[in-house]
């Protein structure tokens, strides 16, 4: 069985709401475990041994939160993140997505893209949940494979 981590920090709720919505794209998938973490309470460990890893972050002062940039600076140099799959979302404010910046952290340690970076200003909506969905459907088949 192929395990996904969905990694996310949210103070507002918004990404939060977008991780949940990752996290229902890859359970469609067969065969696929899924679980949500919140940056707040890092599990270091469960990140290291998932198959996958959705990683998510609010725009905060046009970077990426606090958390989930502590998250990238344990992972640097450690081996168990070297090519493992990735994909990225973020929540943003008006100023602009983050994504490009989750990618190139994500990329810094090692970690595979498998699909396009995700940004949505405030919560997900319509077309922009279906998205969620699909990336983490995405994430979920590439884990599998
Ligand atoms: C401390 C802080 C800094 C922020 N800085 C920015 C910013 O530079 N650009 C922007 O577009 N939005 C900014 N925002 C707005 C958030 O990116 C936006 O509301 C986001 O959806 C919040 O996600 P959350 O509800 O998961 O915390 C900021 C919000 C906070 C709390």
């Amino acid at each position: 069985m192929a395990r996904i981590v969905v990694l996310y920090s949210s103070l507002g709720g918004n990404t939060r709401q977008m991780a949940e919505h990752v996290a229902a794209g890859a359970r469609l998938v067969p065969g696929v475990e899924v679980t949500p973490m919140d940056a707040a309470a890092l599990d270091l460990a469960a990140l290291e041994s998932a198959d996958g890893i959705a990683i998510g972050a609010p725009n905060y002062f046009s970077y990426p939160s606090g958390l989930i940039k502590h998250f990238f600076d344990l992972a640097h140099q450690r081996a168990a993140f070297k090519g493992k799959p990735y994909v990225a979302f973020s929540t943003h404010g008006g100023g602009g997505g983050i994504s490009p910046v989750l990618e190139k952290l994500s990329q810094a340690v090692g970690m595979k893209p498998a699909a396009a970076g995700l940004d949505v200003m405030g919560l997900p909506q319509g077309d922009q949940v279906k998205d969620c969905r699909k990336l983490g459907q995405a994430l979920a088949v590439r884990a599998s494979s």
